[in-house]
């Protein structure tokens, strides 16, 4: 059986169905936010240490402005009311990806990180405005500007990640086969699990059945 320590998640598939069912793409995202909860909830109770949300591209800006407003209220109200529980269920809060929002979300951020940043439980990584090619240039940059030789152990130390595991399992709902520039460096050996529902319908049942196979796959690492 593999050990499973980080499972890192492309919620996809709120906009097809919110439009779907109530209309308006906005309403996925809202709907989104349970399934968010739930796969919380039920990563505590499988004992594994470390999940990554994707939850907004570098490339999400370009889309229509209404919406990408809606997706950072929905951010701030949920962060608000919810980063107290957080804290309580002993989740440490970690932001990746660029954080240049507006100086209220940049704040509030940064107080949820600080307080959540002893707890030990679970470390729930948000990633936001977050972009592999961005995070790997950059990276490459600091190693220039520092004169450090460019091996593996110096990269590390500049991605978004540093200090955390790659993930050992990679799930993307929404029916589409594509890494939409997420953990490029990161997933170069996680096992990925397509799955078909959309984020809003994806279930605590659905992400157990995946984690199971997961278990029982021969992970080779480039061995035999
Ligand atoms: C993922 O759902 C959430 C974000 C990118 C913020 P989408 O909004 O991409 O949903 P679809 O793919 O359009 O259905
Ligand atoms: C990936 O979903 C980003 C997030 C889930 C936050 P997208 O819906 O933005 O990906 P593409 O554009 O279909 O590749
Ligand atoms: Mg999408």
């Amino acid at each position: 059986m593999n050990p499973l320590n980080h499972v890192a998640i492309i919620m996809d598939g709120n906009g097809r169905w919110g439009q779907k069912y109530k209309n308006s793409r906005n309403a996925g995202h809202k709907a989104g936010l349970n399934t968010v909860e739930k796969i919380i909830k039920e990563t505590i109770k499988q004992k594994i240490k470390f999940l990554t949300l994707y939850a907004f591209s570098t490339e999400n800006w370009k889309r229509p402005k209404k919406e990408v407003n809606y997706l950072f209220n929905l951010l701030e109200t949920f962060l608000t009311s919810k980063v107290d529980e957080l804290h309580k269920q002993n989740i440490k809060l970690k932001i990746i990806g660029l954080k240049k929002f507006s100086k209220r979300l940049n704040k509030l951020l940064n107080l949820s990180e600080k307080k959540t940043s002893k707890n030990k439980r679970l470390q729930l990584n948000l990633a936001l405005n977050y972009g592999s090619k961005t995070e790997l240039l950059n990276a490459f940059k600091s190693l220039k500007n520092n004169k450090e030789k460019i091996n593996e152990v110096n990269l590390k130390k500049y991605l978004q990640t540093k200090n955390i595991p790659d993930p050992d399992l990679l799930i993307r709902t929404g029916n589409t086969k594509r890494l939409s520039n997420f953990l490029l460096w990161q997933l170069a050996y996680s096992e990925i699990f397509f799955e078909k529902k959309l984020w809003p319908e994806f279930s605590e049942n659905d992400y157990n059945i995946i984690i199971k196979k997961y278990r029982n796959i021969k992970r080779n690492f480039g061995k035999i």
